[in-house]
């Protein structure tokens, strides 16, 4: 899928995006900071800025950053939140010279690329100390590869969605099965965990963002539909909740510096 067509699709989920999504953790971003700090990172690029949820609060921290995303959409939020550098771009091409910024980051972006080893070349080219990604890592006892029970208030809209004539996007795992598959793919040099806490979520949280529209898999599906499969799912999932292990972790992608020192 080209950038133009990601962006396009961002384009029109952005309205609902904040709305729709959990705000990242004081607990994630201080120790984002803390990770960039200890690295001598002052300026940072951050791929897929999206609505700068975490640009915003990075500048408030004293970061210059630049935020480059496809979306004009997406940005627009950002700006209007008072980021300041923004840049419409692929994450593919990124329009800087070699080492332009002390550091590049991808917050809840990875999952999203279908190229990911390109784009974080591409970032590491850019940023003096490398790529940076925010990441779910699994843990030993939660090798599931299609997300175990964590996934499966997701699974259920699809199944139900299925049931009205629309068959589910080949990637039906979520964003964290996919962010571990490329963690196993291109495996970082440091991944510094940031939290690691049990956590429980009800199974039925998945739906918000479908009923919302505020998911690229479901823009094209026909508003009554769309209701009647989140209303199926919603029945299938009841109150039922998981628990689970939540790890939060800063991975690094670096061709300069091999050495960890997280
Ligand atoms: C899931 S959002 C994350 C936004 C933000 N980082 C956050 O965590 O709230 C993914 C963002 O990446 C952007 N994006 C996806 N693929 C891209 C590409 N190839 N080039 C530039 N931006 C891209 C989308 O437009 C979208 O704004």
């Amino acid at each position: 899928m080209s950038t133009r067509a990601v962006a396009n699709d961002f384009d029109q989920i952005s309205p609902e995006y904040d709305a729709t999504r959990l705000p990242l953790e004081p607990a994630t971003l201080d120790g984002i900071v803390r990770a960039l700090r200890d690295r001598g990172v002052q300026r940072v690029l951050e791929v897929g800025v999206g609505t700068g949820r975490i640009a915003r609060p990075l500048e408030e921290r004293g970061f210059e950053v630049t935020g480059l995303d496809g979306s004009l959409g997406m940005m627009a939020h950002a700006r209007g939140k008072g980021v300041r550098r923004l840049v419409r771009g692929s994450a593919y091409r990124l329009p800087f010279r070699d080492q332009a910024f002390d550091a590049t980051l991808f917050v809840h972006v990875l999952h999203t690329l279908d190229d990911p080893p390109s784009a974080l070349s591409e970032a590491d080219r850019v940023g003096r100390e490398g790529a940076f990604a925010l990441v779910h890592p699994g843990t030993g006892s939660d090798p599931a590869p299609r997300g175990g029970e964590r996934e499966e208030g997701r699974r259920a809209f699809y199944r139900a969605l299925a049931r009205e004539g629309f068959p589910p996007p080949d990637r039906q795992g979520g964003p964290g099965v996919r962010e571990r598959l490329i963690l196993n793919i291109i495996p970082p040099n440091d991944v510094i965990t940031l939290s690691d806490r049990e956590v429980t979520e009800p199974l039925s949280q998945a739906l918000g963002m479908f009923e919302r529209r505020a998911n690229r898999h479901t823009l094209n599906v026909p508003p009554a539909t769309l209701e009647r499969a989140v209303a199926s799912a919603r029945v299938e999932l009841g109150d039922r909740a998981v628990t689970f292990r939540r790890i939060e972790a800063l991975a690094r992608w670096s061709r300069h510096s091999r050495t960890g020192r997280g």
